[in-house]
Parts: C-alpha cells; sequence; structure tokens
C-alpha cells in the first residue's frame, strides 16, 4: 500500500497536479486498500490486491481490485445513509465519496471479489507539464 500510493503521488507530482488534489485521491487510495486488506483479504492470500491508477490528462481515476467475498450484500444500501460521524465503522467508503467526484462499488462477477473504483478532475499547478495539452 505504501508503494501504491508512493507510485501515486509521484505520478502526480511528475504530472503537475495542484497537491490538494494528490493529497485526497491519496488518502482515498489508502481507504480503498485498507478495506481491501482487511476485508478483502481472501483465505490464501494467493492473490493480493491491484490498484490501476489511470492519468487521462483532465482526471484520474483509480481502482482497487482484491479477491477477497465481495462487498456484502446490504453494504450499498447501508452506505446511503450517512454514516454517524463517530460510528467505528463505515468510514473508509464515506471517506473515499468525500474526496472523490465520482465513486463505484462493485463485485466482481465469477470468482468474487470487491472492485472499488472513483476518479476526480484534476487541477494542476502553476506551469504545470501537462497544462498545455
Ligand atoms: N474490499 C471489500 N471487500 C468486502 N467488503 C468490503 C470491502 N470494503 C468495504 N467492505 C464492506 O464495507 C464496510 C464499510 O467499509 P468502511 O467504510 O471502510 O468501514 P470499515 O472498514 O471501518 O468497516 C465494511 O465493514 C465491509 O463490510
Ligand atoms: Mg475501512
Amino acid at each position: 500500500m505504501p508503494l501504491a500510493r508512493r507510485l501515486l503521488l509521484g505520478a502526480m507530482e511528475t504530472a503537475g497536479v495542484d497537491p490538494d488534489i494528490s493529497f485526497d485521491l491519496c488518502v482515498a487510495l489508502s481507504e480503498a486498500c485498507a478495506n481491501a486488506v482487511e476485508h478483502g483479504g481472501g483465505g490464501d492470500c494467493s492473490e493480493a490486491y491491484r490498484v490501476t491508477a489511470y492519468l487521462d490528462g483532465e482526471k484520474c481515476r483509480i481502482e482497487v481490485a482484491d479477491a477477497g467475498t465481495g462487498f456484502p450484500a446490504g453494504t450499498r444500501r447501508a452506505q446511503a445513509r450517512a454514516a454517524h460521524a463517530d460510528a467505528e465503522h463505515g468510514r473508509g467508503l464515506c471517506l473515499i465519496r468525500e474526496l472523490a467526484d465520482h465513486v463505484h462499488f462493485a463485485n466482481k462477477p465469477g470468482r468474487g471479489g470487491a472492485v472499488v473504483s472513483f476518479d476526480k478532475i484534476l487541477k494542476w499547478r502553476e506551469g504545470a507539464p501537462l497544462m498545455a495539452v
């Protein structure tokens, strides 16, 4: 997880993304990875989880897929209700929702596993290399 975060930060730094945006995406990524480890561990750890980041110029989309049991039925409905601010659980998904522009939770058909993807419109630092593209 630290590696994924560092790679993401590095890529966005190189691309000249506004640090506030990079930070939000990193926090969201950390929560998604924490969930993949905590809830998506699966039994035998034969496959951990996969992080994919798409930097497509105007927005960044990040996908975290694990090989666990997937979201339990009702999670998404539960997430539709706002979690209590002091609740011990259920903050991760809310945080991702707050920090990203769009969030999508799904279970992989077939072998199972959860897929969380989220995206955010990027802003650029002054003089960023990709700004003019
Ligand atoms: N990768 C995942 N695989 C299966 N279930 C998940 C996954 N991520 C989240 N969940 C479910 O969604 C719930 C809410 O997640 P979250 O908001 O991060 O709270 P917490 O991790 O504190 O339980 C979890 O308790 C779990 O039931
Ligand atoms: Mg969590």
